[in-house]
């Protein structure tokens, strides 16, 4: 069932998307090579502490994962897709790091990612790869339109993978998000053109594009349940967050 939410929700689902977004704006800030994943967890930590909220990934187990989420961030290194658990290796100059983060804040959930290449030098195709993920999530969101179709946002996030011929997976997309993380509907980031549910206003979804350098679509999970890698190796960016479907369009949830 999908629920919308009132234009009051909306607003105390945005007060929790503002804890996400100056989390994540602080974890752009301190991602450096020598800074470890691990690290960036124990900041994101102090700073849920802080706004009063929770995590909404730690302690997580979905059907599919052999064990509960360990961590308040995912931290997704190179070929490692999404899912990554941080670790304690320092990021070397040149890594191409995804972090995805969510809270509850007053019984409501908010859910986003950034990605980002550390270091000086950074190689222009995984700048590049960065910078498609993010024009693919502004597509998405730019479709989430009252009237729009589902098929709508996937369909505008596969056009801008299309345009810089990178992978995308297709199993994997966005979803509603309310008082739990993850609620229907699923959104896919392919979909058809004025296909699919109807989207009004009161519809929250998080939206997040994961865009593939290498052209072939396959993945693979590590050992420890969670890690979702490329099949072929090739680096991975991911970008998202919370929105409202509302009667003036889109609004962003995750943005401070
Ligand atoms: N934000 C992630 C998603 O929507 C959820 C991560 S699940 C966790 O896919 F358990 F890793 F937290
Ligand atoms: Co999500």
């Amino acid at each position: 069932m999908i629920e919308l939410k009132t234009p009051g929700e909306i607003d105390a689902m945005a007060a929790a998307g503002r804890v996400v977004a100056t989390v994540l704006s602080t974890l752009r800030e301190k991602a450096a090579p020598e800074v470890s994943p691990h690290d960036l967890d124990m900041v994101a930590r102090d700073m849920i502490a802080d706004a009063g909220a929770t995590s909404s990934f730690i302690g997580y187990q979905p059907s599919w994962s052999p064990t509960p989420y360990p961590a308040v961030i995912c931290a997704s290194v190179n070929d490692a897709v999404v899912h990554g658990i941080p670790d304690r290796t320092p990021l070397a100059p040149g890594d191409l790091l995804s972090v995805d983060f969510a809270v509850h804040l007053d019984g409501w959930c908010a859910d986003a990612a950034f990605s980002v290449v550390v270091g000086a030098a950074p190689d222009p195709r995984d700048l590049a790869l960065v910078a498609a993920t993010e024009r693919a999530l502004d597509a998405g969101i730019a479709a989430a339109r009252p009237g729009a179709r589902l098929g709508d946002i996937g369909h505008a996030i596969t056009a801008v993978a299309r345009r810089g011929r990178y992978g995308l997976l297709a199993d994997h997309g966005g979803h509603g998000v309310g008082r739990t993380m993850h609620e229907a509907p699923f959104v896919p980031n392919q979909g058809r053109r004025g296909k699919g549910l109807t989207l009004r206003p009161g519809l929250v979804i998080a939206i997040e594009p994961m865009l593939l350098l290498g052209a072939r679509d396959g993945y693979r999970h590590d050992a420890d349940g969670w890690t979702l890698r490329t099949a072929d190796g090739s680096h991975a960016a991911h970008a998202e967050h919370t929105i409202a479907v509302t009667a003036d369009g889109p609004r962003i949830l995750t943005a401070a």
